[in-house]
């Protein structure tokens, strides 16, 4: 049996960089004992606390369930730990199961060898216990159990959501190096953007700062455009908790509002600004757009945010005549904070001293949110 008021420990992992941001945007959600580390936020609550971050949260990648945690040295010592979970809360045969690892530090090395292991000690303990195992799924896992081995200790947790929250299901089609949607949703609040006011991204690709910023200012919760999260597919989810889950989406769904200050997305490349619109729409989102180039860009007397992702050497051509464009976008900006995702120092030489940076992980590339406040 399930408690519902059970104390639990979480982390809610975070793109590097993006620590900060998660654990203010977590405390906003009134989460409890909440603290940044590297990779992610600890918070903690009970099971619906979890879910709420899973179903608000817009800087987290994945919110894990902390299910214990164990001194596991080699191969026997993790077997032996993993067994001491009462799997049974979370899964039976019907139920199909993956496992993540992550080690460092550790006698065991290989991360595929943990997660077999893992996998073997959850499968003989359902064998026999129940007399049938649960089958393995890698693509679609109805329970997702990731690992963490350091040092030789070892952290069980499950993914609440069972995939990234980074996969909000409103990008039909991408161009080139598009954003993911949990750093878009990072660099507002890195650039303390409120959601009263303006929004602006002159060059928006395939939309993503601009939806981020659309849902947000319409009070979407992110998680409402995901039809079921990975713990309301767990053996163990009951008729109480899915009434719980119910009025907590229905809350969200009713503090749907429109947006109180017009949100635009603007390129130079028509097709960008047609599939931005078409991202729009699977999203539920309403934008003002425009083809039009950078340096046409009006500006009114704000205060609002212009954030932008230009194309930088590595990953798109870049072109110096651009980032001069941009430079005039932020000696004009008056009351408007501009942000601009740096991918490369050339776009910093380019352009006027930050008033703060953030340096982030866009992918595998290193970058700086440059932010240019007024
Ligand atoms: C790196 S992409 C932006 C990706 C976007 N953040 C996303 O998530 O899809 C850069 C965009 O800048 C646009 N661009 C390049 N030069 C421009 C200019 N002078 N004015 C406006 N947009 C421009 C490109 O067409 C491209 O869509």
């Amino acid at each position: 049996m399930i408690d519902l008021n059970e104390r639990l420990v979480f982390f809610a992992t975070a793109a590097k960089g993006t620590e900060g941001a998660l654990r203010d945007e977590l405390r906003q959600l009134r989460l409890r004992r909440i603290r940044a580390d590297r990779g992610g936020v600890h918070f903690e609550g009970n099971r619906a606390d979890g879910w709420r971050a899973c179903l608000h949260s817009r800087i987290a990648l994945r919110i894990l369930q902390q299910l214990g945690t164990f001194t596991a040295v080699g191969s026997d010592g993790l077997y032996q730990a993993v067994r001491q979970i009462n799997w049974a809360l979370y899964l039976n045969p019907e139920v199909t199961v993956a496992v993540t690892s992550y080690c460092k530090d550790s006698v065991l090395t290989h991360t595929n060898y943990i997660a077999q292991v893992v996998k073997d000690a959850i499968v003989d303990q359902q064998r026999e216990r129940l007399g049938q195992r649960p089958s393995v799924d890698r693509k679609d896992p109805d329970v997702h159990v990731f690992v963490h081995l350091v040092a030789n200790e070892l952290t069980i947790y499950l993914d609440l959501a069972g995939e990234s929250l980074h996969r909000r299901g409103y990008r039909a089609e991408a161009l080139a190096a598009p954003l993911k949607e949990n750093l878009a949703a990072a660099i507002l609040r890195l650039a303390k953007w409120d959601p009263e006011t303006p929004f602006i991204d002159p060059m928006c690709g395939s939309g993503t700062l601009a939806i981020e910023a659309a849902l947000r200012a319409c009070n979407v919760a992110p998680g409402l455009l995901r039809p079921k999260m990975g713990f309301e597919r767990w053996a163990s989810f009951s008729k109480q908790e899915a009434s719980v889950m119910a009025e907590m989406r229905a809350q969200a769904k009713a503090a749907v509002r429109e947006a109180p200050a017009p949100i635009m997305a603007m390129d130079i490349d028509p097709q960008a600004v047609e599939l931005t619109l078409a991202n729009a729409k699977l999203a539920g989102v309403k934008l003002a757009h425009a083809v039009q180039p950078l340096d046409k860009l009006a500006l009114g007397t704000g205060p609002g945010l212009i954030a932008m992702n230009p194309p930088y050497g590595r990953r798109l051509a870049a072109d110096s005549s651009l980032y001069n464009d941009i430079a005039r976008l932020i000696a004009r900006r008056r009351h408007w904070t501009v942000a601009v995702l740096a991918g490369d120092r050339s776009i910093e030489r380019a352009l006027p001293k930050a008033t703060r940076w953030q340096g982030v992980f866009n992918g595998d590339l290193d970058s700086r949110v440059l932010m240019f406040e007024s």
